[in-house]
């Protein structure tokens, strides 16, 4: 029986700061941004969103109301989580009008939570196989105005339908390791993470080369805290991808940053759209690493007339329709968020949400928050 991806939506917010921006803002060449790290723009998250409203974007792309019936658990990955104690996706249970015998549950495993949730989800559906699972990933990479991790900062989500018979990717068991390691953490006190960049750079390919199969994929995609990590990855890698393909497997981290959890599967949906060859029956290699820290390699099959479940026009359209702002908005922004996930007080905002947004967060109070369908 083949279990995997039937259907993958993402979601980025559609304001960005272009990396030429930050860098007059902050006294450094362009160049160190651009080449050497390999960010071109950063997604900014507006103050109408937050990261329910990113997945239930993401989530709202691909599911019929015969998904919404099957579905009976929701997987939701996150390293930003907006409540200690409350599931983020009971809000979007709320809002998708899901069923009510259905389980939730939130993972927090750095960067790799996603990658974890999907995993479970397959050997759920595996004893169950006339279950769907929905898995969430959404984040907003959020290091500080003024800090090294600046300039890889991101916002995002993805959605993942898992089910049998997927119409997308069968996805395979993968190889894994964990080790207690202090590379990125964000104490419960903390609102940026604590970050030793360079440490975390070694820890990262460390676990690579654990996890490595040492086997040949057309496609390698790898979680990238920002767009060079690829670059790096694939040095330390057995059997490395070409440049030409590299720079498709990074090419929508170039221009949205990091999305932690969703990191790697941006990178697969970036493959999914650039590619140039039919991915038809082809395997493509995955690594998924998480800060503190984890690394699993796993591969998934693309499926035979895959593009009918995929549209890469709209993902495509999605990308390139953003609106640029300038440094100022940017900031403005991320202090709104800022006070937003740290206040418990209520806070109404005159912000106008973006026209093409379908669900926007309308107020907050003492914390609960009220999210409005404006479209669709
Ligand atoms: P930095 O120390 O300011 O930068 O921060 P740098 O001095 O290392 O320079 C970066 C690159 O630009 C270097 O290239 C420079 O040579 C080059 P490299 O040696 O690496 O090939 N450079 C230039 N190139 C062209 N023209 C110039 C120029 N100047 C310099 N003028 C760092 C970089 C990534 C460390 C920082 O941004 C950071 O701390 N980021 C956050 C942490 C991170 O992304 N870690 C990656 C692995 S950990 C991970 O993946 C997990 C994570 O997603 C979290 C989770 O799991 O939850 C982060």
């Amino acid at each position: 029986m083949k279990i995997g991806i039937d259907k993958i939506g993402f979601y980025v917010p559609r304001y960005y700061l272009d990396m030429t921006s930050l860098a007059k803002e902050r006294n450094q060449d362009v160049n160190k941004y651009k080449i050497g790290i390999g960010q071109h723009k950063m997604s900014v998250i507006s103050p109408a969103e937050d990261i329910v409203t990113m997945a239930l974007e993401a989530a709202n792309s691909i599911l019929t109301k015969e998904d919404k019936i099957a579905i009976d658990t929701i997987l939701f990955a996150t390293e930003t989580a907006i409540d200690y104690s409350k599931a983020a996706g009971n809000y979007v249970h709320r809002m998708l009008g899901l069923q009510h015998n259905i389980r939730i549950l939130e993972l927090k495993q750095a960067c790799y939570a996603a990658t974890g949730s999907l995993q479970l989800a397959l050997d759920y559906v595996r004893m169950q196989p006339d279950k769907k699972v929905l898995v969430l990933s959404s984040d907003v990479a959020w290091y500080g105005f003024n800090t090294p991790g600046e300039a890889t900062q991101g916002a995002g989500a993805i959605a993942m339908l898992v089910s049998t018979n997927p119409r997308l990717a069968e996805v395979h068991k993968g190889t894994f390791t964990t080790e207690e390691l202090p590379d990125f953490y964000r104490p419960s006190y903390q609102e940026v993470p604590i970050v030793d960049g360079h440490l975390s750079i070694r820890c990262y390919n460390d676990m690579l080369k654990r996890v490595d199969p040492h086997k040949n994929f057309l496609y390698t995609c790898f979680h990238m805290p920002f767009a060079n990590m690829a670059v790096k990855a694939n040095k330390v890698y057995s059997h490395p991808i070409s440049d030409e393909k590299i720079e498709i497997v990074k090419a929508f981290t170039q221009e949205v940053g990091n999305i932690y959890n969703g990191s790697l599967f941006l990178s697969l949906i970036s493959v999914l759209s650039l590619a140039k060859e039919s991915l038809e029956n082809e395997t493509i290699g995955m690594f998924s690493y998480g800060s503190g820290a984890i690394g699993e390699f796993f591969s998934l099959t693309i499926q035979e007339g895959y593009q009918k479940v995929f549209n890469k026009n709209e993902i495509l359209k999605h990308l390139d329709n953003r609106d640029e702002i300038d440094f100022k908005t940017y900031q403005s922004y991320m202090t709104f968020y800022k006070e937003k996930e740290v206040t418990h007080q209520f806070i109404e905002s005159d912000f106008k949400p973006h026209p093409q947004n379908t669900f926007v967060l309308e107020q907050m109070i003492q914390g609960h928050r009220i999210y409005k369908k404006v479209s669709g």
